[in-house]
């Protein structure tokens, strides 16, 4: 059984059948993809696995635990974190203030009363944000605006923000969407190094295959709602279905 188990979810939006019957599983310590053309659910169904939206059937299971019906700070707290379409820091904020917040999040679930705990705790959160800064390699702008940041570093800042939680599985949505080459490059080489020395367990929405085919050790095509094929990158490449899901192209069903 896999860290991660979908079965047979399916969400509909008023008349839309956004996700149809989907399963899937993702193996501990994996990193998995999912893919498909705009619309086919990929987002929805992300939602569906962190508390954003339940869905009208199925189950979704993550370490034998179902997720549904719990808070998205719930589910959180169960090991799963998650990275937006969109970077979501603090602009106002510095790159360590911003490093901050999930720092003490993990740390202080409750707020402390005792004065000289809270500054102890503070330097404690204080220490552990920087030794994520240095794990992100973003000690040297530290200081820095998060709003000044490029598109990558934002995005740096925000997986090591994720990290900083502990997760033993990493949720991305689109994580290089809208980046240039190099920050795509970047990303890569980043989630690469977390899967070396985390060995935490990663699912990954893309657009990029260049992104897909660097990371992945299985793929889930999706296509309107209902996945097409689950295999290797190897496998993937050249399969007819994958094909039509991203040209839309009507064949015969093999
Ligand atoms: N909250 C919503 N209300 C109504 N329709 C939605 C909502 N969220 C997504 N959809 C629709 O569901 C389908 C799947 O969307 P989405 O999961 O965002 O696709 P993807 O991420 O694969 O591009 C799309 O047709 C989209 O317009
Ligand atoms: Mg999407």
């Amino acid at each position: 059984m896999g860290i991660l188990e979908v079965k047979g979810v399916g969400k509909r939006f008023g008349g839309l059948q956004a996700l149809g019957d989907v399963n899937l599983s993702v193996a501990e310590r994996s990193v998995h993809a999912i893919i498909g053309p705009n619309g086919a659910g990929k987002s929805t169904l992300l939602n569906c696995l962190v508390g954003k939206l339940i869905p009208d059937t199925g189950s979704v299971l993550f370490d034998g635990q179902s997720v549904l019906g719990r808070s998205p700070h719930e589910i959180n707290q169960m090991g799963i974190s998650r990275v937006f379409q969109t970077p979501e820091i603090f602009g106002d904020l510095t790159v360590m203030e911003n490093m901050m917040i999930p720092c003490f999040a993990k740390r202080d679930g409750a707020f402390e009363m005792n004065a000289i705990a809270s500054v102890l705790s503070q330097r404690d959160i204080a220490a552990k944000a920087e030794e994520m800064l240095v794990e992100m390699n973003m000690a040297d702008k530290r200081d820095m605006h998060a709003s000044a940041m490029s598109r990558g570093d934002k995005r740096r800042l925000e997986i090591g923000m994720c990290l900083a939680q502990e997760p033993r599985l990493l949720l991305l949505d689109e994580p290089t969407a809208g980046m240039a080459r190099a920050d795509t490059n970047n990303t890569i080489d980043l989630l690469k190094q977390i899967q070396d020395e985390r060995h935490i367990t990663i699912a990954i929405i893309e657009h990029d295959m260049h992104v897909v085919f660097s990371l992945a050790e299985r793929i889930t095509v999706l296509a309107q709602g209902t996945p097409l094929v689950e295999d290797t990158p190897d496998n993937i490449k050249g399969h007819p279905k994958v094909r039509e899901a991203y040209l839309g192209e009507s064949t015969a069903a093999a």
